[in-house]
């Protein structure tokens, strides 16, 4: 069968085809099939249809594809994090991502097309005029075949030109044509990052619905710099990929606002040292996770603890039970609280103002008072009660008459129950054999769940939730 040139077409047809297919998001060659394909079912679309015009309303970002191959546009910027945008490919393409490069100008005074090309086996786009690409929108074609597009690093500039809708190479241009969620990876000086300039483009590419991560904060290029401007770390940049590309989740706990305490609490007894526990927070951040996975409005009121903010989620972290029960009290009203913490039970009453000193007295008499006790406060609340309130009950003996007790004491409606005895590695390790109690007038029932990740207990409980609310609504 003959091949079709296009090149070879009259001038006036190349640019309706080019017209055309930029506006439908195909390649030309695409456009051609789908032409003949309409005229030998018989109806054309009539030439002339419209071509986007400066009234026609900006498009919302189409979903991500549902099929399994997954693409993404990744546009490297030209700074010194250029280099982690190799690593980048890997990670990406180690997840079964398929990753075409576009680098700026700039971008290749920090790495060559050729590296890129060669990691993420694909031809790599440098330039808004190449005959080879362009003829056929190539920039469209980039910005609309992929399920995602990356700019990393995203620099100052690049970042200012996008918040004004600059077209004037191939970045630029894919930016401003995409229809596809825009992932940017900042990456830039302190200074530059705290500029006012670029806090306003910040927040205008924001309220166009562009994500971020980062940037991180630590040491800079320069030498003797350091602040927050350091580019996120590929596996981090990755890991946000993915989690857009997810296909959308159910969302049963969409609208409701979930409470959660999580952490340790730290009791000063001088200005240097304190009263804690092993708590790491991990489960409580999880469930955190697992909620705001399900839609939720996830507030978390948290202890010292060495975890990040789950993204989407609003972070309060606090020191002691007192600011903990604080911060709880001015979140509510809540529809769902869970009480994950491990609150300290007792501070010091004779809190030292200067550092604790030895001396021949002997050791220092500690006082200690009682804590509010959180859980109880809100579960007895009359107003602003949320409907639902659950707790946990660290044990190390008598487990289930424990948490039971304990349900009835509080005023809770569930409790998780846990063995935290030292053998069971629960306190600051990553798996949680739990018990679920829930509390029907005067019965309790107990289920027993098998040993899990901490994520798996989040994901269960969330669910559990999840059908609570909706046999109650
Ligand atoms: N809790 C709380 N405030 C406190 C103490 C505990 O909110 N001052 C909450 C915990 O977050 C958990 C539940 O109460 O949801 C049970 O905590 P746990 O440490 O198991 O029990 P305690 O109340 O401290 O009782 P005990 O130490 O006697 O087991």
């Amino acid at each position: 069968m003959a091949s079709l040139t296009i090149r070879k077409l009259d001038e006036h047809v190349k640019t309706y085809l080019r017209l055309r297919s930029a506006t439908n998001g195909r390649s030309v060659e695409e456009e051609v099939r789908v032409i003949l394909g309409e005229l030998i079912q018989g109806r054309p679309e009539l030439p002339g249809a419209s071509i986007s015009s400066a009234e026609a309303p900006a498009q919302a970002p189409r979903p991500v594809s549902t099929s399994s191959a997954r693409n993404v546009t990744l546009i490297i910027g030209g700074g010194i994090a250029a280099f982690k945008s190799l690593e980048l490919i890997r990670r990406l393409k180690e997840r079964h991502i398929d990753v075409r490069c576009v680098l700026t100008k700039a971008a290749q005074q920090f790495v060559t097309p050729l590296s890129a090309s060669a990691l993420s086996h694909e031809r790599v786009y440098t330039d808004l005029f190449d005959p080879g690409s362009e003829f056929d929108a190539g920039h469209i074609r980039l910005a609309r075949e992929c399920d995602l597009i990356i700019v990393a690093p995203a620099t100052a500039d690049l970042m200012a030109k996008m918040a004004q809708g600059h077209a004037d190479d191939l970045a630029s241009a894919i930016l401003l044509a995409a229809d596809r969620p825009i992932l940017l990876a900042p990456a830039m000086n302190p200074l530059m990052w705290n500029n006012a300039a670029t806090r306003r483009n910040v927040l205008q590419l924001r309220r166009d619905g562009v994500q971020m991560i980062g940037p991180n904060a630590g040491e800079m290029a320069e030498s003797n710099e350091a602040g927050v401007g350091r580019m996120s770390e590929a596996v981090e940049i990755a890991a946000a990929a993915v989690d857009i590309l997810r296909p959308p989740q159910p969302r049963p706990l969409a609208g409701k606002r979930v409470l959660i305490t999580a952490g340790p609490t730290h009791e000063p007894i001088d200005p240097v040292r304190y009263i804690a526990n092993r708590s790491s927070g991990k489960q409580g951040f999880a469930i955190a996770v697992a909620a705001q996975a399900a839609g939720a409005d996830v507030t978390l009121v948290s202890g010292p603890v060495d975890l990040h903010d789950p993204a989407g989620v609003t972070v309060i972290r606090v020191e002691s039970a007192r600011d903990m029960l604080h911060r709880v009290q001015a979140a509510l009203p809540a529809d769902i609280a869970i009480f994950a913490a491990a609150v300290a039970d007792w501070r010091v009453a004779n809190e030292g103002e200067q550092k604790l000193k030895k001396t021949s007295a002997g050791m220092p008499p500690l006082q200690l008072v009682e804590n509010p006790d959180i859980l109880a406060t809100i579960s007895k609340l009359t107003d602003k009660r949320p409907p639902l309130v659950i707790g946990f009950a660290a044990e190390t003996e008598h487990l289930i008459d424990n948490a039971k007790a304990k349900i009835a004491r509080k005023g809770c409606d569930w409790i998780v129950a846990n063995d935290v005895s030292p053998a069971t590695g629960v306190m600051g390790g990553d798996r949680n054999t739990v018990h679920l109690l829930t509390r029907d007038g005067d019965d309790i029932g107990v289920e027993s769940w098998p040993v899990m990740t901490k994520e798996q207990v989040a994901t269960e409980l969330v669910a559990k939730i999840a059908k609570s609310v909706e046999k109650n609504s």
